[in-house]
């Protein structure tokens, strides 16, 4: 019998990751085609995942690149919809919210295909943020919404959306646990007495004075900061005149692979950041966080001072960082996502 067929959509560099373990847990059950539609191309950004998580290679390159929202998004949308009308997926695989996301989901549904959506029901409830309004509308348009909290599933109530709510859990929990257990993290020492940083929200980025003020609050830290500098921070850096020799105490390094990064990580003392994927994997390798934003979508997270919300006000970086945390085990699922993801698309639809 002929399997069934999954499109997934991936462009930015934490849909790889999460394409990873997903494409494990489904390639014996699924044909599964990928298109990467070019929102992340530098090779840093995107070879490389593919390159040492031994990944299929997309079967599609739509090399869509940097544009304005509107643009960059009605391309992939161009693009897609004639993969999508020539291939007949079963299902069109969707993760997180990033334009690629959104651009996946709407072709779908306009084509009338089943939309699958990994990590639904997020919320900051600041649709400043274009991530929150891609996830809305997606998660609007979508038939299966897999979840990985209580709370995801009660944000989506609150918006009307009961069918077809599965909690799995996070699939990047899968990831990490994989890692841990391959021992891929703990042979990769890297040295310790430092905190870790990535940053790359356009509200920390896209204005010089405030980037020159988190920039100088690193800088201000404790301890050495590790920096794995964004290329959307790389480039405002450079638009800014904001020297990296004016920043003694951070240490400037490239986007890094996924093993690479999670190392640092492990073997830092903390993490300052603005990331999603970050926030949850600092609090399954139980790492204090400080996020640098004034929300969380992953509100568990920020329990028992395992991550704190920090903004407008810089100054106590240090002192937070040395608040103790407390870190729950079970914290969005027992990393078997992709298993039950997997079983679920067999039997839904
Ligand atoms: C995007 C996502 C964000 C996600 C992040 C993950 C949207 C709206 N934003 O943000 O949700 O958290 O990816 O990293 O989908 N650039 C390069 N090389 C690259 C990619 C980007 O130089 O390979 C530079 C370009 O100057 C580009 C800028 O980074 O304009 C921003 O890239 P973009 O994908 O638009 O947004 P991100 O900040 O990466
Ligand atoms: N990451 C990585 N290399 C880096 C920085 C981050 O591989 O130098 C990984 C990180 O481990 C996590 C994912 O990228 O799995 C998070 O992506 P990002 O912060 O770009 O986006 P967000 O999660 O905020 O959407």
């Amino acid at each position: 019998m002929n399997k069934k067929k999954i499109i997934a959509i991936v462009g930015a560099r934490p849909q790889f990751i999460k394409h990873f373990p997903f494409e494990k847990a489904v390639e014996d059950s699924f044909e599964l085609i990928t298109i990467h539609t070019g929102q992340h191309y530098d090779d840093y950004m995107s070879k490389i995942f593919f390159d040492q998580m031994k990944m299929q290679r997309p079967k599609y390159m739509l090399d869509i690149g940097s544009r304005g929202h509107g643009a960059q998004t009605g391309l992939m949308m161009v693009e897609i919809e004639k993969i999508v009308e020539e291939e007949k997926p079963d299902w069109i695989v969707v993760y997180g919210d990033t334009n690629s996301t959104l651009a996946g989901a709407l072709v779908a549904a306009k084509l009338h295909i089943p939309i699958a959506h990994i990590e639904a029901g997020l919320r900051s409830f600041n649709k400043q943020m274009p991530e929150e309004v891609n996830r809305i509308m997606t998660d609007h348009i979508s038939t299966l919404l897999l979840v990985p909290s209580a709370t995801a599933t009660k944000n989506l109530k609150n918006e009307g959306i009961v069918d077809n709510v599965e909690v799995v859990g996070d699939i990047m929990k899968d990831l990490v646990q994989m890692s841990i257990n391959d021992d891929v993290i703990p042979s990769r020492k890297f040295s310790s007495d430092y905190y870790y940083a990535t940053l790359h929200r356009p509200y920390n980025t896209d204005e010089k004075d405030r980037l020159k003020h988190v920039l100088q609050s690193l800088n201000g830290l404790d301890k050495k900061v590790i920096f794995s500098i964004h290329p959307r921070t790389i480039n405002a850096m450079k638009k800014f005149g904001l020297d990296r020799s004016s920043y003694s105490n951070i240490v400037f390094i490239d986007p890094q692979g996924y093993f690479d990064n999670l190392s640092y990580l492990y073997y830092s003392d903390g993490l300052i950041t603005d990331s999603g994927g970050m926030q949850k994997e600092a609090y399954w390798l139980k790492k204090k966080c400080i996020t640098i934003r004034t929300e969380s979508e992953w509100v568990e997270t920020l329990e028992n001072n395992a991550n704190t919300l920090v903004f407008e006000d810089l100054t106590s970086l240090t002192e937070i960082m040395n608040i103790k945390g407390q870190w729950n085990d079970s914290l969005y699922g027992k990393g078997d996502c992709g298993v039950q993801i997997n079983k679920l698309l067999q039997v839904i639809k």
